[in-house]
C-alpha cells in the first residue's frame, strides 16, 4: 500500500442534478435522470455501474426539488444491499462540487463518481472498474473515441501512450478521446477538490480536478475499446438511442442491461430471496419476470 493508500472501502457518488435544459420541456417537471431509458429510470444504469465496481456506500446528489423523488424511487438501498445517503446541490455549480458537498461524509475514503446521465456497457467492465476502485493511489478516468470531442473533456496522449493533457470542451481538440463521466479517486480527492476555484464559466470543473492528478503524474487513463458503448442520454436523440440500444440488447440476448437489483444479486449484496422479493413487486413487467428467473437460477 502506498503512502496515499487507504484500507477504507471505496465510496460512490451519483451526481444527478442540473436543470436538464437540453431536454426541455420533458425536464420541466421531472428530473432528467428519472426519465425512462427503455424500461428503467435513467439513474438505474449509472447506479448499476457503480455497484459493479463493488461500491455499496453511495451518496445521491441532486437538486433540492428533485432529491425527494430519488428518495422515493431508491429508498435506503436495503433492497439492493447498499446504503444510500442523499444530499442537495443547491445550484449546478460544477461536477467537482460533488466532493465539496460530500466532504465530511467522504472523510478520506477513496471514491468513485458517476454522472447520472452516463450509460456505459462493456464486456469485462466490472473487472476494469474493480481494478480502478481498488487502486491504492491516484485517479482513474475512462476515455472513449468519439466523432465530436469538442463537446467533452478531451485527453491527449504522448508517443508512449501516456496522457499528457486534458482539456474541457476544447475548440480545437488534440485527439478524439473523450473523458467519460465515470471517475475514481484516491483519498486525496477532497483535499484537491477544496483547492479548486470556479472556471470562467463559474463551475468547479471535473477536468481541473483531473488535471491536478495529471500534474502529479497520478492520472491513469483507461481507454475503452470498440466493444464498448458509452452513451450520454442528455439530448432527445441520445435519449432515444440509449433506449433503443437497451431494448435491442435485452430482446436479442434476453439479458438485462442496467438492473441494479441483478447486479446486487450477482455481486452477493443480496441473496435469492431478496431478489425474489423485489421481482415479485415488479412481476407484471418483463423486467420483474426476468429478475424472478434470475432469482430461481434460470437467468
Ligand atoms: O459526459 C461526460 C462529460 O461530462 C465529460 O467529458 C466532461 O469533461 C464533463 O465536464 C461533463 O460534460 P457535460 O457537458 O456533459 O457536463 P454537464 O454540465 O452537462 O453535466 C453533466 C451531468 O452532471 C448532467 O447530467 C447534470 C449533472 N450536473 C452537472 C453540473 C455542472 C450536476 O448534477 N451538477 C452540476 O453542477
Amino acid at each position: 500500500m502506498s503512502e496515499h493508500g487507504s484500507a477504507k472501502p471505496t465510496k460512490g457518488i451519483l451526481l444527478a442534478g442540473g436543470s436538464g435544459t437540453r431536454l426541455h420541456p420533458m425536464t420541466l417537471a421531472v428530473s432528467k435522470q428519472l426519465l425512462p431509458v427503455y424500461d428503467k429510470p435513467m439513474i438505474f444504469y449509472p447506479l448499476s455501474t457503480l455497484m459493479l465496481a463493488g461500491i455499496r456506500d453511495i451518496m445521491i446528489i441532486s437538486t433540492p426539488a428533485d432529491l425527494p423523488l430519488f428518495r422515493r424511487l431508491l429508498g435506503d438501498g436495503a433492497d439492493m444491499g447498499v446504503t444510500f445517503t442523499y444530499r442537495e446541490q443547491p445550484a449546478p455549480d460544477g461536477i467537482a462540487q460533488a466532493f465539496v458537498i460530500a466532504d465530511d461524509w467522504l472523510d478520506d475514503s477513496p471514491c468513485g463518481l458517476i454522472l447520472g446521465d452516463n450509460l456505459i456497457f462493456a464486456d469485462h467492465l466490472g473487472k476494469q472498474m474493480r481494478a480502478a476502485a481498488t487502486r491504492p493511489s491516484g485517479a482513474t478516468v475512462f476515455a472513449y473515441q468519439v466523432r465530436d470531442p469538442e463537446r467533452y473533456g478531451v485527453v491527449s496522449f504522448g508517443e508512449d501512450g501516456h496522457a499528457i493533457d486534458i482539456v474541457e470542451k476544447p475548440t480545437e481538440p488534440k485527439s478524439n478521446w473523450a473523458v467519460t463521466g465515470l471517475y475514481f479517486y484516491d483519498g486525496r480527492v477532497r483535499e484537491y477538490a477544496r483547492s479548486l476555484r470556479p472556471s470562467p464559466r463559474g463551475e468547479l470543473e471535473i477536468t481541473d480536478l483531473n488535471r491536478l492528478y495529471l500534474q502529479s503524474d497520478e492520472l491513469h487513463v483507461q481507454r475503452l475499446g470498440r466493444g464498448c458503448a458509452w452513451l450520454d442520454a442528455g439530448m432527445p436523440d441520445s435519449l432515444m438511442q440509449a433506449g433503443q440500444f437497451v431494448q435491442t440488447i435485452q430482446s436479442r440476448q434476453g439479458l438485462l442491461v442496467g438492473s441494479p437489483h441483478e447486479v446486487a444479486f450477482r455481486m452477493g449484496f443480496i441473496d435469492a430471496a431478496g431478489l425474489e422479493a423485489y421481482a415479485r413487486r415488479m412481476i407484471k413487467t418483463e423486467l420483474g419476470q426476468a429478475l424472478m428467473a434470475i432469482a430461481h437460477g434460470e437467468g
